[in-house]
């Protein structure tokens, strides 16, 4: 069925907003990287057999940067390597400073951010706001949270030289009360400002969604969701999320809306290291990727990037696609326009951001269960006159067209294109 997009739908009314970001002088731009969080399990959980497996150990860690720095993501951009959850011992030391896992980290995380820091990447590192981390619960012991050592935990983290701060909300029950939100957000940033070093902060939860304000003057990005995992129904709940005006005014210069990890090639097999196991196809991953890309979201993969798939090299060495979420004019796109695309229930959608030097990114996504030619007026998108049109994904011009711009869109697909003036 072929899908029209009207003047009847909300028009991309001025882009323009003002921030008030986290003044540390960081994310400037949205940030690219790689997270331990789901690679093959979740750090520190057992697979099948009982076996504890997964990316959270000195050996491992390195040798995904290596992966990073040789496969073509480090020239891209690709820059930040995260350790999520369950880095940590579970005892603070004699004098209450938070310490890694000496099993894990034998050598300590301040060494590995040296050898991190010595190959052009930054390094980032996870705690909860609460008592305890979020997984602790599924651990034979839990594991400390930054709670009661917010100043001494942003402390350690500078003497460390981290880079990156995710601070969740787990276990944010203190006697009976639950911490105040804001409260504790702004206490962290402070104390990470007051080290005198510039640590991106990502806060990942306890505040209500859309995200208050207070979240962009204390952090350079916020999570705007619950987890994503590797299934389609929560990858699609996420654009919605994504999809508001309002959630893309909220982003710019210095802070970012985060959605959660990319699951690009899938979160992997819990037993077998080498292997993938995807839960999404490499069409649902390339409507991921898109969606993530067009708002300027936070982009860190958090699957095996040592073992680059060929969905996972096409999706995440698209150096134009990987261009536009970097696009020096820092606006954030958003959903411009859906249609009923076959029976109501599912809808064919127009995603616009603009690029500097006056062009546009376009996405046509297709959320029904069939395929569909999505035809969109460039006039939706402020555009007058003709367009030359790139397909991002293809590598492909598709020439200059005049007012609109049809294509089929498989089901749960996305086309990316760029419109630049004709020359
Ligand atoms: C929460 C977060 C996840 C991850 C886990 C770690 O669920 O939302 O992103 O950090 O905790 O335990």
């Amino acid at each position: 069925m072929a899908v029209v997009f009207t003047l009847a739908f909300v028009l991309a009314a001025g882009f323009l907003h003002t921030v008030d970001c986290e003044d540390n002088g960081l994310g400037l731009f949205p940030p690219l990287g790689w997270n331990s969080w789901c690679t093959w399990a979740s750090c520190g959980q057992k697979g099948a057999s009982g076996k504890m497996h997964d990316v959270c150990n000195e050996t491992e860690i390195r040798s995904v940067a290596e992966a990073m720095l040789s496969n073509g993501m480090h020239a891209l951009g690709y820059e930040y390597i995260n350790l999520d959850d369950c880095w940590g011992s579970e005892e603070r030391a004699a004098d209450g400073s938070i310490q890694a896992d000496k099993n894990r980290f034998p050598s300590g995380i301040k060494n590995l951010t040296d050898w991190l820091h010595s190959k052009g990447l930054k390094f980032g590192l996870y705690t909860s706001a609460g008592v305890t981390t979020c997984s602790s619960g599924e651990r034979p012991k839990p594991i400390p949270g930054s709670y009661g050592h917010y100043e001494q935990d942003a402390q350690t983290f500078a003497d460390w030289g981290v880079d990156y701060v995710k601070i969740d909300w787990c276990n944010t029950k203190v006697n009976g009360t639950e911490l105040d939100y804001e409260k504790v957000h702004t206490e962290f940033s402070k104390g990470l400002n007051a080290t005198g070093r510039p640590i991106f902060l990502g806060l990942c939860r306890g505040y209500p969604y859309p995200p208050p304000d207070y979240t962009r003057q204390v952090a350079n990005a916020w999570r705007v969701n619950g987890d994503h995992h590797d299934e389609w129904s929560k990858t699609a709940e996420i654009i919605e999320l994504m999809a508001p005006k309002e959630i893309a005014d909220f982003a710019g210069p210095g802070g970012w809306n985060d959605p959660d990890f990319l699951m690009t090639g899938g979160a992997g097999c819990d037993e077998a290291a080498s292997t993938h196991c995807p839960g999404m196809t490499d069409t649902e991953y390339v409507t991921e990727f898109t969606i993530w890309a067009i708002t300027a979201s936070n982009l860190l993969v958090s699957t095996d990037i040592r073992n680059l798939t060929d969905i996972m090299k096409t999706i995440l060495l698209n150096e134009e696609v990987v261009a536009v979420h970097q696009d020096k004019l820092r606006k954030a796109g958003y959903r411009v326009g859906t249609w009923h695309c076959s029976d109501g229930s599912a809808h064919c959608q127009l995603w616009a951001r603009p690029l500097n030097g006056g062009a546009y990114a376009v996405a046509l996504y297709n959320a029904d269960s069939e395929s569909h030619d999505i035809t969109f007026e460039f006039d939706l998108i402020g555009w007058s006159g003709e367009a030359t049109v790139r397909d991002l994904w293809a590598k492909k011009d598709l020439g200059v067209k005049s007012g609109e711009f049809s294509m089929k869109v498989p089901s749960h697909g996305s086309v990316f294109l760029k419109l630049t003036k004709p020359t």
